[in-house]
């Protein structure tokens, strides 16, 4: 079965300009109103056990995607499952077999990070979860800071917390969006040796980054976005085999820069 199963995903955002306080405002600039397409037509699988890379430069429509398979935001156009199970008709199994690291920082900050997980835990209807909480804490580096309040903990800290709550319920997916953003050497090796346990354990593994060393390593199939298609989709090994250059930063911006990158890859 797949884990991640993606059909002719569109999603057209109508302009933030219309709504709000931003609608009083006396002249608002014509293409400001123009809908935009964040996604146009998108199509891939993931299988289960995957170690998948998501790659696009900024604005291309990964947060959007993601959005999209966790059920945070409708479709325009086309489908999405996560194991089977179809994020707008059975939304409730499709997110418990999910766990989304996000892309911004969100936190309550009257909580510790050990309540935070237990709340976290408690919306999958979880009780009694505090082995397995201890064990992520463990693995995260976190143990020490499991009774600090989340207002007190650095960026990097909070990040770590963040990747924690997306695993308190064992999704089998994880989708991590840009988890490397902005954080120190060694979060960044804590994360990856824990992330790659995970995925050799079992669990499917989406990440984006604009890290392409790590999503060269790490990654067994990737896919790029630009402008919200797909422009390249292969194993990294073939995609580098194909494109050439020394390495897939080499290889991401000769795709990038192609007008028909699908076409340099046939
Ligand atoms: N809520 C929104 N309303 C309008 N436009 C949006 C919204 N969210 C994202 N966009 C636009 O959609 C495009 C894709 O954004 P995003 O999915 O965040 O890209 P990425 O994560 O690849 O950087 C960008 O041009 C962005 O400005
Ligand atoms: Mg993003």
């Amino acid at each position: 079965m797949s884990a991640v199963h993606v059909q002719h995903l569109s999603k057209v955002y109508h302009s933030a300009h219309s709504t709000g306080w931003r609608r009083f405002l006396p002249s608002r600039a014509p293409a400001a109103r123009e809908p935009f397409r964040a996604l146009n037509d998108v199509s891939f699988t993931v299988q289960e056990g995957e170690f998948f890379g998501l790659l696009g430069p900024n604005g291309a429509g990964k947060t959007t995607l993601i959005s999209l398979l966790a059920g945070l935001s409708r479709p325009t156009q086309g489908a999405a499952s996560i194991c089977g199970f179809d994020v707008a008709t059975q939304y409730k199994e499709a997110r418990r077999s999910l766990g989304v690291v996000p892309q911004e920082l969100v936190y309550d900050p009257f909580f510790t990070v050990r309540e935070t997980l237990r709340i976290q835990s408690g919306y999958f209807g979880i009780h009694r979860n505090d082995d397995w909480i201890d064990e992520i804490l463990f693995n995260l580096g976190l143990s020490d800071k499991a009774d600090a309040n989340m207002r007190a903990l650095s960026g990097g800290m909070k990040r770590r917390v963040l990747v924690a709550q997306a695993l308190v319920h064992r999704p089998p997916v994880i989708i991590l969006d840009e988890p490397t953003a902005g954080v120190d050497v060694d979060l960044r090796r804590t994360l990856w040796e824990f992330i790659s346990r995970l995925n050799k354990e079992g669990h499917t593994i989406l990440l984006t980054t604009h890290y392409l060393e790590e999503a060269e390593a790490l990654c067994g199939r990737i896919a790029m976005l630009k402008g919200g298609r797909i422009v390249a989709l292969d194993t990294t090994q073939s995609l580098l085999a194909r494109v050439g250059g020394n390495d897939l930063e080499d290889a991401f911006v000769r795709i990038m820069h192609s007008d028909n990158a699908l076409e340099m890859l046939a």
